[in-house]
């Protein structure tokens, strides 16, 4: 594949850039009160304003044409297809085929992988109704009343993610717990809420190999079996999501409480396969089918609408506008929709550790600018946080803001303050004020000649910052469903622009790595003397002060 920098249409964007970047926004609507008209779109019930961008249809037709020549049409056929998108690891990447509402089969070396997904999802939904029917009882004939999900990455921040998301569609009766950390706390804090007769542990790991939920899921078990359970009440009291089935035997976990999937879904793909569990448990098989229902119908949405009205695709190439054009590396989502709080957290494993990469597909050394930070916390509480950064600060943050039409909890004119509040920053981002019109809001309120000179500088606004704007009507399974999958794939396009492969995830080894051996030395009680001098300094000050020396 051709460098991406030296495409024809890479360089017309370049030229492009210097044509509208002094352009303010308020000129653009200025000049086009149709922009609201013109740039939108509407896919599995999400509603798109990406009209308060640094965007003409000239930029959009530069935009499009970069799309075509990186061939993103095709490659979005590939990996729909089944095809090796994942080079690295030699694998497919089918996450879709786990939301595959179609009759179509998916083929995977020759067979079709339809009939084996479709049987792991009834067999999620029969122990699910189970142990949400009370039929599914613990060790002392109870039903269950606590769900704790022990995984990290993939194998926690998608399934909490949809749980919190759908908070008011859950279960009465379970409550549903999430440990990750390898700190003690997070599980010692976790243990003293439940009922070890009461309480189902799912051990989600993909390879389940992952050092600190095999440290926490051992540690569950001991606390299970030290409150007077005995090894024989483990099978009511444990389950495995993985791909590993003979690590999962080799913990203890009777294979038929195993529910397993494949190889190739990445683990920060991988809510629509057996990790989902803990969302299925909590709100049922019915609900988890819309999910995968919204999921499927922007897939089908993605395969299907061509690149000018594609959603994911649009909103892919307005990070890569940003990103590489206007040197904005760092990128705001800002759901306003208190359940949706874990989803920037969601989003940052998606988006950062699939394009966090410097490589191309081919092992070349990038020359361009790959994945911004993604970050941000639900609105209206940025605003009273980090706004003021957004608002006047120096960087170009492009911000993403999503919200629900409808609230899951109608009080009073909460919603609409809501509304009123994620509509007004977009706006102000984009607008501003200028000095001339803070000037005659400040004389009008008879603020002196001497005031104004002083402030205006500190109360006036640049304005100028782009935004998107994500509406549904409400939160639902299937809004959230269609929600994420549009993200997965914005996530995909971004990379087949750059030219990178968004499934493999090496960056996570040498940590591993290191991790591991610093452990074993630990361990010896010695001073150590085998690193750099601060990693020696810190171990042996850590090892001294917490008289661990031997
Ligand atoms: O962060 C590295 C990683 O491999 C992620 O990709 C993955 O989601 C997480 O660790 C957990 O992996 P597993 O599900 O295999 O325990």
């Amino acid at each position: 594949m051709t460098n991406p920098v030296d495409l024809e249409a890479w360089k017309a964007l370049a030229a492009h850039h210097d044509d509208i970047k002094t352009t303010h926004l308020r000129e653009l609507f200025a000049a086009d009160p149709t922009r609201f008209d013109k740039f939108q779109l509407s896919a599995a019930g999400l509603f798109l304003d990406y009209s308060k961008n640094h965007l003409t249809e000239e930029t959009h037709r530069c935009l499009l044409a970069l799309a075509e020549a990186s061939n993103v049409t095709g490659k979005l056929h590939s990996m729909f297809s089944g095809e090796m998108v994942n080079p690295t690891e030699a694998r497919p990447a089918l996450h879709t085929a786990l939301r595959n509402r179609g009759s179509e089969p998916v083929i995977v070396d020759g067979q079709d992988v339809m009939p084996p997904v479709r049987d792991v999802l009834e067999r999620l939904g029969r122990f699910s109704d189970a142990v949400r029917d009370g039929s599914w009882t613990g060790y002392t004939g109870q039903p269950i009343t606590d769900v704790v999900n022990i995984g990290i990455g993939g194998s926690d921040l998608g399934p909490l993610m949809a749980v919190e998301a759908l908070a008011p569609f859950a279960h009465k009766r379970l409550a549903l717990h999430f440990v990750s950390n390898v700190d003690g706390s997070h599980m010692v804090s976790t243990l003293k809420k439940v009922n070890p007769e009461t309480t189902l542990f799912i051990v989600a790991s993909k390879t389940f190999t992952t050092q600190e939920t095999l440290t926490n899921a051992h540690s569950a078990r001991s606390w299970f079996l030290d409150s007077g359970a005995s090894e024989a009440d483990i099978a009511r009291h444990f389950v495995a999501l993985s791909t590993n089935s003979s690590a999962v035997t080799a913990f203890g976990i009777d294979a038929n409480n195993m529910f397993g999937f494949w190889d190739w879904v990445g683990g920060r793909y991988s809510l629509w396969s057996a990790i989902g569990l803990p969302l299925i448990l909590s709100v049922g098989m019915e609900r988890f089918e819309q999910f995968l229902q919204g999921a499927y119908d922007m897939d089908q949405h993605t395969r299907t609408a061509p690149l000018a009205v594609n959603m994911p695709v649009t909103l892919a190439l307005l990070t890569v506008w940003y990103n590489n054009f206007w040197g904005a590396h760092s990128h705001l989502i800002a759901p306003y929709d208190q359940y949706l709080h874990r989803f920037p957290a969601y989003l940052q494993q998606l988006t950062m550790e699939s394009n966090g990469k410097s490589v191309h597909v081919n092992g070349s050394a990038v020359q361009l600018a790959t994945g911004p930070v993604v970050w941000g916390e639900p609105g209206t509480n940025g605003q009273h946080a980090y706004f003021q950064l957004l608002h006047q600060g120096t960087h170009l943050i492009p911000t993403d803001f999503i919200m629900a039409l409808e609230s899951l909890n109608p009080l009073g004119i909460h919603q609409e303050l809501l509304m009123a509040n994620c509509f007004a920053q977009s706006e102000a981002l984009m607008m501003g004020k200028t000095k001339a019109e803070l000037k005659a809001e400040m004389q009008a309120a008879g603020a002196s000649e001497e005031d104004i000179k002083q402030l205006a500088g500190h109360r006036s606004f640049s304005g100028n910052r782009p935004s998107n704007t994500l509406l549904v009507q409400q939160m639902s399974p299937h809004a959230l469903g269609a929600l994420i999958a549009l993200y997965e794939h914005k996530v995909f396009v971004e990379a087949a622009i750059w030219d990178i492969n968004p499934f493999d995830q090496w960056g996570v080894e040498l940590g591993k790595q290191l991790a591991k051996s610093i452990h074993h030395e630990m361990e010896q009680k010695n001073t150590v003397s085998s690193h750099d001098s601060s990693t020696n300094g810190l171990i042996n000050r850590a090892l001294k002060l917490k008289n661990l020396l031997a």
